[in-house]
Formats: structure tokens, sequence, C-alpha cells
């Protein structure tokens, strides 16, 4: 190797070095379970208890012996990875056993089609690519038949089969002329015109405040986080980010997004001027419980609202299930208790067990478009190793009736309740503890104002999650990071293998993180 670049490094040094500042740039030599290990100075492995759980990816934590052992026999048999543009037998069971387990769950029996992809950003893509497909589809149906429209009533006026009635001038900003048959042409233009208008507008885009649907350029511009989205904002579309909660302002957008296109068309022998609903809307993408935006749940009631809201405005739903499904919360889908129906699904993360890089779009089957199949593709997508894979840990999910769901719903209340505890014994430390099941979030008050200067200014330049991070790491040997877009607030993601006695280890380490605060004695903070 060359030793030349082995001291200078290449591989994004800059996060590596802020990382550092934290003690946080740890090397990992092997993990199972809960647990990572890394090496002393000694060279004796030191285990550390893990939750950040692959920031969501390992619910059924580090190479899960299952999920090792069928990697093995996949790769003993030789089976062929990458056969793209073949028969993949074992992507069709793994598209069935998820609409299975989505139809138990959702009470829905409509099929929802997949498309894999590699990453959680690519599946978001793939359904706001499809959901573009398709809404540019429709618009074109409806211009389609209000040109045919227009055409009939231009025959039928110029036969003297209809005349036209006197709103239609007003309307259309046009004088009437002595004879229809002089002005229909011109009724006809401004129509068109007013349509060519409307349907010239770009997609209406939609997605939550403090939501997180991925980096990638299309992707980017649909998550929240200013940070990450303004530098790339002219790259893409424009996304209208709606506050959680508020039901007024999901009427405001349906008055103001909302439009309509003109259709010229007689009954009766007489000329009207239809109005059609204008496809405005391409998306609405939802997160069932906010991940890197801080561990915020959806609430069943403006879910409600969403959902009615997307049958109003036939605006199709996203529910971003990248973080919150795969079983994380009790169900592969933390939606469906919310009464959520998706029309469209992203799943990924643990769908990879750990092991592969997996992604899946779903999309049912009313509003699935066959022709984006030959437009949209990827490499990667698709391999029978992470089919494979996905499909060990379906099956590893819905083993003796689901056990496994009831066991992260079972741990994830007990992390819970001991964040509560912890929570209610500091409450001038601690402002809320949020999540469901093994998705748990414990948010700090904002410390900028502190008598401790070090942790004042930890928070003043968002680094305060990550001091205490980097604390919990060196002091306790657990591992956690803050939701990056809400840097006060720390994310525990354990697999649903988290056991009693790691809970209680993580309850003495933010009892001592706490107590720390209160004390205002950051020369406690174990630095590296
Ligand atoms: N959607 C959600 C809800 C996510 O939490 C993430 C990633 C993505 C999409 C993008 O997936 O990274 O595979 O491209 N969440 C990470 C986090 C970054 O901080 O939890 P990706």
């Amino acid at each position: 190797m060359n030793t030349e670049y082995a001291e200078t490094e290449l591989a994004e040094p800059h996060l590596r070095r802020l990382l550092g500042t934290a003690g946080l740039d740890v090397e990992y030599v092997s993990g199972e379970g809960n647990t990572l290990h890394h090496r002393a100075g000694n060279g004796s492995l030191i285990p550390v208890l893990d939750f950040a759980g692959g920031y969501g990816s390992l619910i059924l934590g580090h190479n899960h012996p299952e999920i090792v052992a069928r990697a093995r026999e996949l790769l003993d048999a030789r089976s062929p990875v990458h056969a793209q543009f073949s028969s993949h037998p074992y992507a069709n069971r793994l598209a069935a056993e998820l609409n299975r387990i989505i139809h138990r769950e959702t009470g829905v029996e409509e099929p929802y089609y997949a498309t894999f992809a590699n990453s959680g950003a690519e599946a978001i893509e793939a359904a706001v690519k499809h959901a573009e497909l398709d809404r540019g589809a429709r618009l074109s149906a409806l211009l389609a038949e209000t040109r045919a429209s227009a055409e009939e009533t231009r025959a039928a006026v110029l036969a003297g089969r209809a005349t036209v009635a006197a709103p239609v001038h007003e309307r259309l900003g046009v004088p009437r002329p002595a004879r229809d048959e002089d002005g229909i042409d011109l009724l006809i233009a401004e129509a068109s015109r007013h349509n060519a208008e409307v349907a010239g507008r770009p997609p209406v885009l939609l997605a939550l405040q403090g939501g997180f649907h991925g980096k990638l350029m299309g992707s980017v511009q649909l998550t929240h986080n200013e940070g990450y989205r303004a530098p790339f904002a002219t790259l893409g579309v424009r996304t209208r980010f709606v506050p959680m909660d508020r039901p007024d302002v999901l009427k405001e957008v349906l008055e103001q997004e909302s439009g309509t296109l003109y259709e010229l068309r007689h009954r009766a022998g007489r000329v009207e001027l239809a109005e059609r609903e204008h496809p405005a809307y391409c998306a609405f993408l939802l997160e069932p419980v906010q991940g890197e935006g801080g561990i915020r749940p959806l609430s069943r009631k403006f879910a409600e609202d969403i959902q009615e809201f997307g049958r109003q405005a036939d605006c199709p739903l996203v529910v971003d299930e990248v973080q919150s499904g795969m079983g994380r919360t009790g169900a592969l889908l933390a939606s469906a208790a919310l009464g959520l129906r998706g029309d469209y699904y992203a799943l990924a993360k643990s769908l990879g067990g750990g092991l592969a890089k997996a992604s899946v779009m779903l999309v049912r089957e009313a509003r699935y478009r066959p022709e984006f199949e030959l437009v949209h593709s990827s490499t990667f997508a698709k391999d029978s190793f992470s089919c494979h894979i996905a499909l060990k840990v379906l099956e590893l999910l819905e083993a003796d009736g689901g056990r496994l769901y009831r066991q992260a719903a079972e741990r994830g209340e007990a992390l819970a309740a001991m964040l509560r505890r912890v929570a209610a014994a500091f409450p001038d430390v601690v402002k809320e503890v949020r999540g469901r099941g093994l998705m748990q979030g414990f948010e700090f008050h904002d410390q900028s104002g502190a008598r401790s200067p070090r942790l004042a200014e930890a928070a003043r330049s968002g680094l305060f999650g990550y001091v205490v991070a980097g604390h919990l790491l060196h002091a306790h040997a657990i591992r956690t990071f803050p939701t990056a877009s809400a840097v006060h607030t720390l994310r525990f993601e354990p697999s649903v293998l988290l056991t009693d006695d790691e809970i209680a280890r993580l309850e003495r380490a933010l009892t001592d993180v706490c107590r720390i605060v209160r004390d205002q004695a950051a020369e406690r903070l174990a630095v590296p």
C-alpha cells in the first residue's frame, strides 16, 4: 500500500477530525448484538454498548447469527449476486412477503408494486419520481380531454347545434361577437392559454417541518434542515414545508396551491365553461416518527388530517418508514398504528439485516405506472444477496406470530420508562422524552445560557449533544449520538435484543450526565 497516502487522510478527514474533538473517532473492530468492540492501547478489546444502532439499521443487532449464516450460505453456494435483466424470483418473493405483511397491518388488500434500491434516499427518490410520472400522465390525459372537448364544441357551434352561454365570454374575458361562430376560436384560444399556464406550474411537493428524507440531489430538497438543503436548492424542486399538528395550514395549502383547467363543452345545445381539477400535487412526504429531526412521533389526529388532505387534493402520500419501519416500533409499518394508508411506502435500513444495503419503494396498484420500470433503475438494486437477506429478516420478524415485533414494543417501553424516570429526576436538565418502541429521543434543555462556559459554548456551537456522546463513550462505554437536526436530543435505537442490564447501564450513565449538567461541572466530563 502506498504509505504516502496512509498518512494523508483522503476519506472525509474533516468529519473525522470533528468527531475527534469529542473523542468519537474510535475504530470498532468487531460487533454482535448491541455490542461493538474497539481496541485499547494494549490491544485488548473494549466492549461498547451501542445505542446508535447503525442509525436505525440494526433492529436485529450487529452480525445476527442467523443473518450471518444466511449470508454464508449464499456465498458458499456461489449464488449470482448481480444478474441484472433476468428473472428475479427472490425479488418477487420479497415483494409478496412485504405485501402480505402490509395487508395484515393496514387491512387493505390492494397490491403494492415494489421498486428496489440501495439506500433510503434512493427509495424516496424513486417514490417521488414515480409520483411525478403519474402526475404528468394524469395531467396530459386531462389536457387531451379538454382539447377534444373544445374541438367537439367548436364543430357544434359552427354547425349551429350549440350557442354560447353569456357567462362564458365574461369568465374568459373575451368580448362577445355578433355571431357565436365568429368568436368560438377566440374562446378556445383563451381557455388553452389559461390551461397552458396552469399546467406549466411546477409540481407541488409537501413535507413536514423537521422531516428528513435523504441527502441526494432530489431527496435533499424534501429534507427540512436548512443546512443540508440550502446549498443545493438551485439543483432541484421547491418543497413547501408544513408545520406539525397544523390542520389549518393544510387548508391554506389546499386554497393556495390547487387550481383548475378550463373545459369548453356543450350540453343540450348550450356551450359551457367547465372547470376540471388541476393535478397540481406531486406528493406529500411524512415520517410516522420523525427520526433525524429529533425523534418526534406523528400524532394520530394529524395523520388523519394529512390523510384527508391527500384525499381532497388527490395528493399521494409517501410514507417514509426508512427509520421507523422494519419492526422498530412493534410492526413492519409504524404508520399502520396511526391508521395511515400510504400511496407509497419507503423501507430501508434494517431491511438489509445489518449486512446488506437494501431499500424498497412500494406503490399501490391504483397509482402504479408500469412504464416506470423502463425509465428507472440502479445497477445494484434488486440483487439476489440483499433480497435473500431481506427475506431472512422478515422471516425472523414474523416468526412465532410476530414475537420480535412484540419484543420490540416491550423493550421499547422498558427503555422509555427508564428514560422517563431519569427525566423525572432531573426536570431542570431534561426537557422531554419522545418516541415509539425502540426509537427513543432524550432531549436536554438548551445549555446555551449555562453557567459553565464549556457547556454554554458547546451548546451555542451545536456540539452539546456530541460532547455528551463523547462522555458516554469514554466514561461509560456507551455509544450514541444526537439527532443531527435536533442537536440537544440524544437518539436511542438499539436492537430488539436489548436487555434489562443494558437499560440499567444506560440509566446509570444518563444519571451521571444529568448530575454533571445540573452541577454545571464540565470538568467531570470525560475528555478523550
Ligand atoms: N428517510 C429517513 C426517515 C431517514 O431517517 C433516512 C436516513 C433517510 C430517509 C435516508 O436514508 O441514509 O439510507 O439514504 N436517516 C439517517 C439518520 C441519516 O440520521 O437517521 P439513507
